[in-house]
């Protein structure tokens, strides 16, 4: 057996899986986004392994059978985030998250000491998602507490400190950082130099199929495991979901909607785009690359939707009459154009500043054709990241899905349709947990070729087609959609 466990934005998600990598149990616990200002978003590192004990608890008391053969446990999590730690190991201040947008001013010092250099290092732009940004903050207005700070670590890296004692991370999740040199994947000495980054502060690099260390045995104990249980370097959620989608062979595309939305095909050189409107990082497929485009503002546009204005319909009836009401609207929704700027956005803006807004409201619009309009805002957005893929060369004409909006059909439609691409669901519990098991599987050395393992056991379920005739009749929203960003801009 082998255990996934993604540390997500919304929830830390356990999975366990068997050697075939059939579902066994999946076990998961929500926390809370703190969003101290408008723009900033932080979370408690306590409540993360709260998640994690309380979703080993479960494990414990229903699977405990299984987990005497639990082979290697593989972690993956939210890309980006700053957890700082103090001598004697304590977190520093809540972990600062990927989606936090507080450091322009830091991303305009990076730039402007750099310049172009900071592409050429770190293969991207300087941006307020990245953890560079982050840690120049802290030591600009909490500089006390950064004399303090003797390791730096990613939010799953944090949870692999917990597991099993290393501070460690692989060059995937690394990649995020802005301090990895991006094309030799090691930790780029100049960078860290320039901006005063202890380099013993770094944790050790790894390819994401490497082993780090094994459970701490009185964890392992808690599990009723005798035995050594390997961790393996596993992944940042995206190049997680990329192995957990099979997306590991040149040119191949994955989708997913979590918090964030991304769409990600899979590269055996290095490419960019000129203006770094996506991302260009490691994947967890070793010496191997990836593209990606990033909507800040994805499930996160839905769930903001649904907690304001589902208010009075039932938990468990929620998803199901968030369906109804997509299709009770019409494409276009009435005419009405959501932007999903809610946390700023990346690709292609990469602007902070930028935030949400409904266009076109009207005094007949109801509930359905303002979820609509959110759900179709956020395909929007993610086909403005499909564009910039297809625009630096990439040909993209099927993609995988994952995530939660793989749940909900007509969404699922309206991505087809506007990505003019055939789309086809993971089967089962695919994608982000199913990667870092399969990682996992490698790292322990139950299994040795990754690209096999791959092939032989995702399974993949419906195939979406394009219907040519709403393509077009997307596209006369699109265009609005893309125009209204510029119009705008200056207001923000
Ligand atoms: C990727 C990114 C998000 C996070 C959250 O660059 O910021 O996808 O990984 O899941």
């Amino acid at each position: 057996y082998f255990l996934g466990i993604d540390l997500g934005t919304s929830s830390l998600k356990t999975v366990l899986y068997s050697e075939e990598f059939k579902t066994v149990a999946t076990i998961s616990r929500e926390y809370e986004m703190i969003q101290p200002h408008n723009g900033w978003a932080e979370q408690n590192s306590t409540d993360w392994i709260a998640a994690v004990d309380s979703t080993f608890k479960e494990l414990k008391e229903n699977h405990s059978k299984e987990l005497e053969s639990l082979m290697g446990i593989g972690l993956t999590g939210q890309m980006h985030g700053l957890v700082m730690l103090d001598e004697n190991d304590n977190v520093l201040r809540p972990p600062i998250l990927w989606c936090d947008q507080r450091t322009e001013e830091e991303c305009d010092d990076i730039n402007n000491i750099f310049g172009d250099e900071i592409i050429k290092i770190t293969a991207n732009p300087a941006l307020t998602g990245f953890t560079l940004s982050k840690i120049l903050w802290v030591q600009k207005h909490e500089p006390e507490l950064y004399k303090q700070c003797k390791h730096i670590l990613l939010p799953k890296d944090y949870l692999r400190f917990y597991l099993s004692g290393d501070y460690a991370t692989d060059v995937s999740d690394a990649s995020g950082m802005q301090i990895l040199d991006v094309p030799n994947r090691t930790w780029s000495k100049k960078v860290c130099d320039t901006f005063n980054i202890d380099m013993d502060m770094l944790p050790k690099l790894y390819e994401s199929v490497e082993p780090t260390g094994y459970l701490k045995e009185n964890l392992a104990e808690g599990l009723g495991i005798k035995h050594k249980v390997t961790i393996a370097a596993g992944a940042g959620d995206n190049a997680a979901a990329a192995i957990g989608c099979g997306v590991v062979n040149d040119g191949e595309t994955f989708a997913t909607i979590g918090t964030s939305g991304v769409v990600f095909t899979q590269s055996d050189t290095i490419r960019a785009d000129e203006k770094g409107r996506i991302h260009t990082f490691c994947s967890a497929v070793p010496n191997t690359w990836h593209v990606m485009g990033v909507t800040q503002g994805a499930g996160l546009s839905v769930n903001w939707f649904k907690d304001n204005f589902y208010k009075d319909i039932e938990e468990s009836e929620i998803y199901k009459k968030i369906e109804e009401d997509i299709n009770k609207s019409s494409i276009g929704s009435n005419k009405l154009i959501y932007l999903p700027y809610l946390m700023g956005e990346r690709t292609p803006h990469l602007d902070p500043n930028a935030r949400g807004a409904f266009i076109g409201l009207s005094a007949m619009h109801e509930r359905e054709d303002l979820m609509r309009a959110v759900i179709e805002g956020v395909t929007f957005s993610l086909r403005d990241c499909l564009e910039i893929i297809r625009h630096i060369g990439l040909e993209v004409d099927n993609i995988y899905l994952t995530g939660g909006g793989a749940n909900n059909d007509s969404w699922i439609k309206i991505l087809t349709d506007n990505f003019n691409s055939s789309i086809e669901k993971i089967k089962g519990d695919g994608g982000t947990n199913l990667g870092a098991a399969i990682l996992a599987s490698m790292a322990c050395g139950h299994y040795t070729d990754l690209k096999e393992v791959c092939s032989k056991y995702i399974s993949y379920g419906d195939k979406y087609e394009v219907n040519e005739s709403n393509l077009d009749e997307y596209s006369k929203y699109y265009d609005i959609y893309q125009k209204s960003y510029y119009a705008l801009k200056d207001l923000y």
